[in-house]
């Protein structure tokens, strides 16, 4: 990978991201958006896990994943990016990739696939799916994520109340998302916390 690069999105796009963060920033939220830092606890950054075999490079600029799957339950996939002190970190890239329902990932576009920007408070906010799980691994979502100045974090997400989470030696209870709500739309929320 060349140096100008992240994970093939090229930087002169993470500053133009960064323009697009400011402008989502400007919506008006909703009300499971309304999330608040709490990281009084986070002396360590989030730990890293691999990309596994279908990562694809050149992903688009995109939050809403529903129309890439067959109508079901909504997740909103949320949270913060945050430094090692705790603070919000503003046009950090977090990009996105899972299995779709019945856990198979798209290896030819870019269904469930799509990367977004932190708003200047630096939250980050996908509608998707719940990932389908496949033979010996839970449930789990693949993020990268790279403050403006900072490393590339490349890590997974996993759901608490996934049986396949036991049977999975890659779960780690570090990143489980902190899931709410029911009846067609949950949310689950996760901070991240990476160097800046
Ligand atoms: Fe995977």
């Amino acid at each position: 990978m060349r140096d100008d690069q992240v994970w093939g999105i090229h930087r002169r796009h993470l500053l133009a991201g960064a323009g697009a963060g400011l402008t989502l920033a400007a919506l008006p939220l909703r009300a499971d958006t309304a999330l608040t830092p709490a990281c009084g606890d986070r002396a360590a950054v989030t730990a890293s896990q691999g990309e596994g075999p279908y990562f694809t490079p050149d992903s688009p600029l995109k939050g809403d994943f529903t129309g890439d799957t067959a109508p079901g339950e909504v997740l909103v996939l949320q949270g913060f990016v945050l430094d090692a002190s705790c603070r919000p970190v503003a046009g950090a890239v977090v990009g996105l990739w899972h299995a779709d329902r019945r856990g198979r990932y798209d290896n030819s576009g870019f269904s469930l696939r799509g990367h977004q920007y932190t708003d200047e408070a630096g939250r980050y906010r996908f509608e998707t799916c719940t990932p389908g799980d496949y033979p010996g691994r839970a449930r789990h979502y693949h993020v990268k994520v790279r403050a403006p100045k900072g490393p590339l974090l490349t890590t997974q997400l996993y759901f608490p109340d996934d049986p396949g989470r036991l049977r999975d030696f890659g779960y780690k209870p570090a990143l489980e998302l902190a899931l709410d709500g029911g009846n067609g739309r949950r949310t689950g929320r996760f901070d991240f916390v990476v160097r800046g």
